[in-house]
């Protein structure tokens, strides 16, 4: 993921004296409507060269379920294998994590990898997931709070890559321990993990991390399962243009985008674009963006790790690594990281 704070020259600025706004591109017709969080990075990202988005913009509600559909897809091995390590490892990993535990999770989503976590757990005391998505992560507490009514369950809307303060451990609380799942630290750029990781280790000094991370294998089991015969991948990944022309009106031509993913050996990860299929232009907000045929906008990254990699990297961010946990066929790890 990249840097909302990164801006590009043609964003809008808002005049700090109260004058009018000023914007450093042409049109000032553009300024009429500022944008959303997503239409500022949408317009950054086409402006620099090579053109990206961060793909925290996949999850609008169509995105969501396309990539839930993604989990079930037969090629899309992760999910399947880390809900089976948790489930099958969980009495241990329980063991590690201890009695009376405060659960911490990172981009919580729908909550349901928690509860094989909490069904293992010894009187687990609280749990606070934190989701950008404030309204999705509410329901989805309501749900949660009606299956285990001992469990103190308090949902926090906030970015979790930026520092923040978590309420004091309540009276009689063992371990603070953070959750991690579903390999979503490969989205991020390398330094960029290391700098959550660094964060994630102060927060939950005393406690732990309990982290899901997606293994280094052959090449093509990776391509496979970013592109899935039934083109869902491809849907999600071309979803963005839909949302950007619903959200922006912004004017992508669907067929003129085709979804490329592949796997970048050197760096050990799978990178996803959207390749423009002829020369053509697309306006956004009031701007128009020229792409050659065969240009690109890069959608996301899916780092790749071994174990040892994974390791060596919390050690730097001021963990101590303990036990892992994987399938027979090493496709999927689940590591305890103690802080
Ligand atoms: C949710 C970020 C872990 O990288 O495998 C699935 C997202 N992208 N298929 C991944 C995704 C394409 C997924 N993460």
């Amino acid at each position: 993921m990249r840097n909302p704070s990164s801006s590009s020259s043609l964003s809008f600025v808002p005049a700090k004296d109260g004058r009018k706004p000023h914007v450093s591109s042409q049109a000032a017709a553009a300024v009429a409507t500022p944008l959303s969080e997503f239409g500022r990075e949408m317009q950054a990202g086409l402006a620099r060269s090579p053109r990206s988005i961060s793909p925290k913009f996949f999850y609008d509600a169509a995105g969501s379920q396309l990539f839930d559909r993604i989990c079930e897809l037969p090629e899309y091995y992760p999910t399947r294998t880390e809900l089976r390590i948790l489930g099958e490892c969980a009495a241990e990993i329980a063991g590690q994590i201890g009695p009376n535990a405060e659960i911490v999770e990172f981009g919580a989503g729908s909550l349901t990898k928690v509860r094989l976590l909490l069904d293992a757990l010894e009187t687990p005391k609280r749990y606070l997931p934190i989701d950008i998505s404030g309204e999705h992560l509410e329901a989805a507490a309501e749900r949660l709070k009606a299956d285990y009514p001992d469990l103190a369950i308090q949902p926090i809307a906030a970015d979790y890559t930026m520092p923040l303060v978590l309420p004091a451990p309540m009276a009689g609380s063992g371990r603070r321990v953070g959750f991690f799942p579903g390999s979503t630290i490969g989205n991020f750029e390398p330094d960029e993990a290391l700098a959550f990781l660094q964060l994630a280790a102060r927060m939950l000094r005393g406690g732990g991390l309990l982290i899901g991370v997606d293994l280094v294998k052959d090449p093509a089991r990776l391509h496979a399962a970013y592109n899935d015969a039934q083109g869902v991948t491809a849907e999600f990944n071309l979803n963005l243009l839909r949302r950007a022309n619903a959200e922006l009106d912004a004017g992508f031509d669907l067929d003129g985008f085709s979804h490329a993913a592949f796997y970048n050996a050197p760096h050990r990860r799978i990178e996803m674009h959207l390749v423009s299929r002829r020369a053509q232009s697309v306006c956004l907000n009031g701007q128009e963006f020229a792409f050659e045929e065969g240009e690109t906008i890069h959608t996301e990254y899916s780092h790749k790790f071994t174990v040892e990699g994974l390791r060596a990297l919390a050690v730097r961010a001021g963990f101590r690594a303990g036990a892992v946990w994987t399938d027979p066929e090493r496709l999927f790890s689940v590591h305890w990281l103690a802080a």
